[in-house]
């Protein structure tokens, strides 16, 4: 059962910033999961929300700029960014990574990158930007699409066109179940399946690996939900505070 840091360890730093990202390790993480959207002048950076309000100072730093969405904003702008202090003193100073920042952290700490391509106008464009990133990178994309990155995103479309594009890519949909014919679609380009962890039963858990795909839930958080994915046979939990998995892991 892998283990995913669900925006780094977000639980015990600031989601996103490199330092949730170096946290996840030691925290007995196999894989952390960052959230990825493009830039006005199209460069890739690590931001769960469409806007910059909520977890950076850009309001106060550019004022005029309503309504702060990230794709307003060049890479030049965004790096000028705090996006520590909304969660605490003592992560004051922390940049909004680049993709290729977060991707560099991952691999010195050695663990695996779960990367989620945002859905908005230019997530094709951005899609294809991601693609040209890690298209010749030994390192994170292995043979038989069994390396050490995974691509997920709800648009399932994009999804398609960059598992045909990019060769050892390994993809997973995010989303809701599906029937049985839905499943056997999705499953020609897709390797996992990661839905909202209050859809998983063990019998979709059954469906989905009947089909080939593994399966990952998200964002599961509390002990008691910890304890029913695991008992429906999921492959792999997303989750704020890995040390709680990878603790109840080394239990069971
Ligand atoms: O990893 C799945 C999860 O991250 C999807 O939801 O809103 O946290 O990006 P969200
Ligand atoms: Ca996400």
């Amino acid at each position: 059962m892998i283990v995913v840091a669900h925006r780094g360890a977000s639980g015990y730093a600031p989601e996103n910033t490199l330092a949730a990202l170096a946290l996840a390790r030691g925290q007995g993480a196999d894989m952390a999961e960052i959230d990825v959207r493009s830039t006005r002048d199209g460069e890739l950076v690590v931001m769960h929300d469409p806007t910059l309000v909520r977890t950076t100072d850009a309001v106060r730093r550019f004022p005029g700029r309503r309504p702060w969405r990230v794709r307003d904003f060049t890479l030049e702008e965004i790096r000028r960014l705090d996006a520590g202090s909304w969660f605490g003193p003592d992560y004051a100073g922390e940049r909004v990574p680049t993709l290729g920042e977060a991707l560099g952290v991952l691999r010195a700490t050695g663990i695996g990158a779960l990367v989620e391509l945002k859905v908005e106008r230019r997530t094709p464009e951005a899609g294809a930007r991601l693609a040209d990133a890690v298209r010749s990178d030994r390192y994170w994309l292995g043979a038989g699409r069994g390396g050490r990155l995974i691509l997920q995103s709800f648009d399932w479309a994009t999804l398609r066109v960059l598992a045909e594009e990019v060769p050892g890519l390994r993809t997973a949909a995010l989303g809701r179940p599906y029937s049985r014919y839905g499943l056997r679609r999705v499953a020609r380009y897709v390797q996992q399946l990661h839905p909202h962890h209050l859809r998983v039963t063990a019998a979709y858990v059954r469906r989905v690996h009947d089909q080939g795909m593994r399966m990952f839930g998200w964002t599961v958080n509390h002990p008691s939900a910890i304890r029913r994915l695991v008992r429906d046979g999921v492959d792999g939990i997303i989750t704020d505070y890995p040390d709680r998995v990878a603790d109840y892991r080394a239990l069971a």
